[in-house]
């Protein structure tokens, strides 16, 4: 559609061309006011210009091309979404502190307009008063995933109700977190397959959480572009290993009991670990790849392990070497890491981060490694010590940041995000 009425303006055509002419902003406002409304889709908005600055796209698309933005993922139901939908190709994770003086009341109340905008923004449509509802057309996926804080339990007098692990973490040795990565009251988790949609979509939650709270971090991360690998492959992180090879899959027994908390307000719901470790990359570039593979106890290659021929093999811990040696180090990270329960397991939802290179051209990337779990103390922490003890890895992987919330169950088309614990 590339036109549409001016509302009383006579008859008069309104064009995005026109828009840009002095005359027709108030028009424009009445759009706008329109989409807050939530009486168009966003659909219905021009899509393109009236006249095309560029050369029109073919009307059918090819295979390789073909346009996924309008992907959805549901927004109602049990468990909030962005735990088990696969992993989206951007993210941000916006970390709020809450302003003095908000209470439960206030929390009720910006949790219903935060949840509003995730269900509106996650379907395709502008959130309320939207400023620039045309983003909202492709959702490309987007999922919107509220957790809260310890501040926030206390804040709403609801700490009979925080499970004790959600908590700070206790120190280790190998930290050197920064306050301006770590900690928060409030979490919003946006992935989307599109970078503009999860801008849009950070945009409007501030915004909205402005009144009762002000940002204290956000962290930025990304996977292989959508669609550049089958559905399935692992990822790559950005020291360019295989990472997530031994994950939990969704929609299995094991998935659920690991995952989510079973009894209490936060039935439904699971617990977020998010801790920011940068790669080393200037020692790592220089190790080569026997010491890299020795490291982590797998092949850079294909994942597999030391012991195995394919990714997925299961690695023989026992094996040793002609000369009497484990040929999975000791100290490799894949058997300090390793939970041979697999319901006692984290689900680990990883994103690379990315800052760019300093003046010397040293990088500062690595990950923003998202572990979900039921239980933090008994799924994340003994892994989490067993590393921080002795792991090859951390010669070349430093934490940075670290931030823990609870994930409060999803909701139905007449609830909220947090309403089993603020209501
Ligand atoms: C920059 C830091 C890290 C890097 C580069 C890294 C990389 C890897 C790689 C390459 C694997 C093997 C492939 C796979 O199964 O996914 C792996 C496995 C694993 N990692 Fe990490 N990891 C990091 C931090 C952590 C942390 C902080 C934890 C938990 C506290 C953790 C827990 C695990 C677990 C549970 C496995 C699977 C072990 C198994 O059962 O085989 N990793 N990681």
């Amino acid at each position: 559609m590339g036109e549409r009425q001016a509302p009383g303006g006579g008859g008069r055509r309104l064009t995005r061309r026109g828009l840009l002419s002095g005359g027709a902003l108030a028009a424009a406002g009445a759009v706008a006011g329109g989409a807050a409304a939530g009486a168009p889709p966003a659909s219905a908005f021009p899509a393109t210009p009236a006249t095309p600055a560029t050369p029109a796209t073919p009307a059918t698309p090819s295979p390789a091309n073909t346009p996924d933005g309008g992907a959805v993922v549901p927004f109602h139901g049990p468990h909030q979404a962005g735990v088990a939908t696969p992993p989206q190709a951007h993210a941000v994770f916006v970390a709020f502190e809450l302003r003095k003086g908000v209470g439960r009341e206030a929390l009720a109340r910006m949790m219903r307009l935060l949840t509003d905008d995730a269900r509106r923004l996650t379907q395709g449509r502008p959130a309320l008063a939207d400023t620039e509802p045309e983003l909202a057309a492709l959702p490309a996926r987007l999922s919107v995933t509220y957790g809260f804080g310890p501040g926030l339990f206390d804040a709403a007098g609801v700490d009979e109700h925080r499970p004790e692990s959600v908590a700070a973490l206790p120190a280790f040795k190998i930290d050197k977190l920064r306050r301006e990565w770590s900690g928060g009251d409030l979490l919003a988790q946006i992935c989307a397959d599109d970078p503009l949609t999860v801008a849009h979509a950070l945009r409007m939650i501030v915004k909205d959480a402005r009144a009762f709270a002000e940002v204290r971090w956000t962290q930025r991360g990304f996977r292989r572009a959508a669609q550049s690998q089958p559905g399935g492959t692992t990822q790559r992180n950005v020291m360019g290993q295989l990472d997530g090879t031994v994950n939990l899959v969704p929609g299995t027994p094991d998935f659920d009991r690991a995952v989510w908390i079973e009894e209490g307000r936060l039935s439904g719901g699971t617990t977020l670990v998010l801790r920011r470790i940068r790669a080393e990359m200037e020692t790592w570039d220089a190790a080569d790849t026997t010491a890299k593979e020795f490291t982590v106890g797998r092949r850079l290659s294909d994942g597999a392990p030391l012991t195995g021929r394919n990714e997925h093999d299961e690695p023989d811990f026992d094996r040793l070497t002609p000369v009497g040696f484990p040929v999975i180090s000791e100290y490799a990270h894949i058997r300090r890491a390793h939970v041979a329960d697999p319901g006692l397991r984290m689900l680990r939802r990883v994103y690379n981060y990315d800052e760019g290179v300093g003046a010397d051209g040293t990088a500062d990337c690595g990950l923003l490694f998202a572990a979900y779990q039921a239980d933090i103390a008994r799924q994340f922490l003994p892994v989490q010590r067993r590393l921080a003890e002795a792991d090859l890895l951390n010669e070349w992987t430093t934490p940075i940041g670290s931030a823990v919330f609870a994930i409060p169950p999803g909701c139905g088309p007449d609830g909220w995000i947090g309403q089993t614990l603020l209501s």
